[in-house]
């Protein structure tokens, strides 16, 4: 397994639409692997391929607590077939847009299909924030950020001390 470089907003690649993977084989598994391994060590409790530069249609999830066991998902092609009116309001934060956080809507409730790592198409029906976090990765494969949610204002704002933070960083680095 390997530790993969995480892609900050503003960038293009987030944006970008990721496409279907035509199977889970061996490659996909370890792209499955790396992401866990990647979001545990940052870190964070989902991860989506296109974060790391990857444009296809993989994410990670984890929501356990501190204190409790992990539940790890691995999920190829997620598509949510049904979604409840209800909604929820959840904190969102996002490896992508580092030391921000922001309350988003999200379905209370979703149904949804995936092919799992040992490539079977598998269905799942949850709520409250692992149904929150989900949304939250699919977003990310159709290219939209969390911070797409909020104000023109508020995302500007958040983007500017992304830019700045990035170039401060950039000088850190000895030439
Ligand atoms: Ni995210």
């Amino acid at each position: 397994m390997a530790l993969l470089s995480v892609i900050t907003a503003p960038d293009a690649r987030l944006k970008a639409k990721s496409l279907p993977v035509d199977g889970v084989d061996g490659e996909i598994r370890a792209l499955m692997d790396n992401l866990l391994e990647t979001m545990y060590a940052a870190p964070g409790v989902g991860l989506a391929a296109p974060q790391v530069g990857v444009q296809k249609r993989v994410i990670v999830i984890d929501v356990a607590e501190k204190d409790e066991t992990g539940e790890p998902f691995r999920l190829a092609n997620p598509e949510i077939l049904w979604a409840s009116e209800e909604t929820i309001l959840c904190e969102e934060g996002c490896l992508s847009v580092p030391e921000f956080f922001a309350e988003v809507s999200r379905a209370e409730r979703i149904r949804l299909r995936y092919r799992d790592y040992d490539n079977k198409d598998c269905g799942l029906e949850t709520e409250g924030r692992l149904a929150a976090c989900i949304q939250h990765e699919i977003d990310h494969l159709d290219g939209v950020l969390f911070i797409d949610y909020l104000s023109v204002l508020k995302r500007r704002i958040i983007l500017r001390k992304l830019i700045k933070a990035r170039k401060l960083q950039a000088q850190k680095i000895p030439a």
